[in-house]
């Protein structure tokens, strides 16, 4: 088939590659022609593990190409997938569509009324039906619109683009799902479930899938401040509870909670749009979801402080700064607003990352970036860990402990094993676990 994917963001780059894996004759669009060349060039804009391989097989192939114009489009493609960003309104809660509205409005104006406009764009709900009259406005017809969410996250997020739990295609009209259909031919025959839902539906099951897997974040990040005042352990109750079918372990690993460019932004925005649509009753919780996840921030700086009594002047090292691992996106990174509050209190911080440091900006001029770990650790009264990349996981106590002047480091990821730390002489401290350092 011929596809383009407008906006290559994380997810069109991802979308684009997977689709040209899947065979398809696919040409991407995104006005930065400086990403635009980088791409041409198999250079991704970011890092995400094997992505960059698939792309430059895609080039090889001749099954990519890369443009910051629209004007073939129409003759180039019959499938338009829309997967332009959708960030949080500085200063507010909700979603800035703008970028979706604006795109749509370029299509509309090259689109041939046989052609299929896929938006995969993370929307609040209402906004396809409102697009299509953004579009009609310009095109002269009601555009063929379907809403397909992509529920691909960032550190595996071509094998999730590839092997989705499920493809969920929103539309007023049956027969536009057919073509979208025949893209996931490849992955529908491998049983890859399809839900044929209308718009408004399939809208919601993106931002609500989101706000479900914050809320079980949150929900075990506050059994972890209850564990914290009882003297219980919320790791060991995570896996108690977790064995429960009904409630499943994944995503119920306790710490410094959520970042990233989606999980907050989405939840924001999913509450301000409860409000515009007069139930914002029913996503109260989501604030309380929002406000468990931030005050874990804020218990890595009290239990720095209690550590080491004044911050000010004393070195403190963060091993890892991306949201999560395997990722280099800083974006509403927990460990990066940690280490910044600690150096807004006087500490001198000195932050590691096997690959987000270039991404560090002037809002983080403050901070020590140190590309080698053992110079990032030499000099530390305190370590963090902040995101659990493998190089930090797989940490030998022994070796790291000839290094630092004083051996205490706070898991804020609590994955490290507490005993072979404790056994080289670390004392450890693990937000919402009752552990004993002798
Ligand atoms: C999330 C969703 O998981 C994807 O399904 C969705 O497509 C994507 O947002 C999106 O909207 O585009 P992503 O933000 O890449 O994906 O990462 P997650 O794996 O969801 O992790 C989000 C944050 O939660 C990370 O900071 C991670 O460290 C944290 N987390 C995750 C926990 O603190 N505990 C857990 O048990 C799991």
């Amino acid at each position: 088939m011929k596809i383009s994917v407008i906006g290559l963001g994380y997810l069109g780059t991802t979308h684009a590659v997977a689709m040209a894996q899947l065979g398809h004759n696919v040409i991407g669009i995104e006005p930065d022609s400086s990403r635009v060349q980088a791409l041409k060039a198999g250079n991704l804009p970011f890092f995400e593990p094997g992505l960059e391989d698939a792309l430059r097989q895609a080039i090889s192939s001749g099954k990519i190409s890369f443009q910051s114009h629209h004007d073939d489009l129409s003759a180039a493609s019959d499938i338009h997938f829309i997967c332009v960003g959708t960030p949080q309104i500085s200063g507010q809660q909700s979603a800035d569509t703008s970028y979706v509205f604006a795109a749509a409005g370029q299509l509309a104006a090259v689109l041939k009324p046989s052609s299929l406009v896929v938006g995969k764009s993370t929307v609040p709900v209402g906004t396809a039906r409102h697009l299509i009259t953004k579009m009609q406005e310009v095109s002269g017809f009601v555009p063929r619109l379907c809403w397909n969410p992509e529920f691909l996250r960032e550190g595996t997020a071509l094998a999730d683009s590839m092997l989705p739990d499920r493809i969920v295609i929103g539309s007023d009209d049956p027969e536009y799902n057919q073509a979208l259909k025949g893209c996931y031919q490849t992955m529908i025959d491998q049983g890859i479930p399809v839900l044929e839902l209308d718009l408004e539906t399939a809208e919601l099951v993106k931002v609500s899938a989101n706000a479900f897997l914050a809320t079980k974040i949150s929900f075990i990040n506050a059994m972890a401040e209850i564990a914290e005042a009882s003297g219980a352990d919320a790791v060991r109750l995570a896996e108690a509870i977790g064995l429960d079918n009904r409630i499943g372990k994944s995503f119920l690993r306790t710490g410094i909670g959520f970042g990233g460019g989606c999980l907050p932004k989405d939840i924001r925005g999913f509450i301000a749009r409860a409000d515009e649509l007069g139930v914002g009753d029913s996503l109260a919780f989501l604030k309380e979801v929002d406000q468990i996840n931030l005050r874990r921030r804020q218990r890595i700086v009290w239990l720095a402080t209690e550590e080491l009594g004044d911050i000010k002047n004393k070195k403190i090292t963060m091993l890892g700064i991306s949201f999560k691992p395997d990722s280099d996106d800083l974006r509403d990174s927990p460990a990066l607003e940690i280490a910044l509050r600690l150096q807004a209190l006087g500490g001198v911080v000195t932050v590691h990352d096997p690959v987000a440091l270039e991404n560090l900006d002037k809002k983080s001029s403050g901070l020590i970036s140190e590309a080698d770990l053992s110079t990032a650790v030499k000099d530390a009264d305190l370590m963090i860990l902040g995101t659990e990349w493998a190089d930090y996981k797989n940490l030998d106590p022994e070796a790291v402990s000839s290094l630092p002047r004083i051996k205490t480091i706070i898991d804020g990821r609590n994955v490290l094993n507490v005993d072979s730390w404790q056994i080289a002489g670390w004392r450890i401290i693990a937000p919402g676990r009752n552990i004993v350092n002798v």
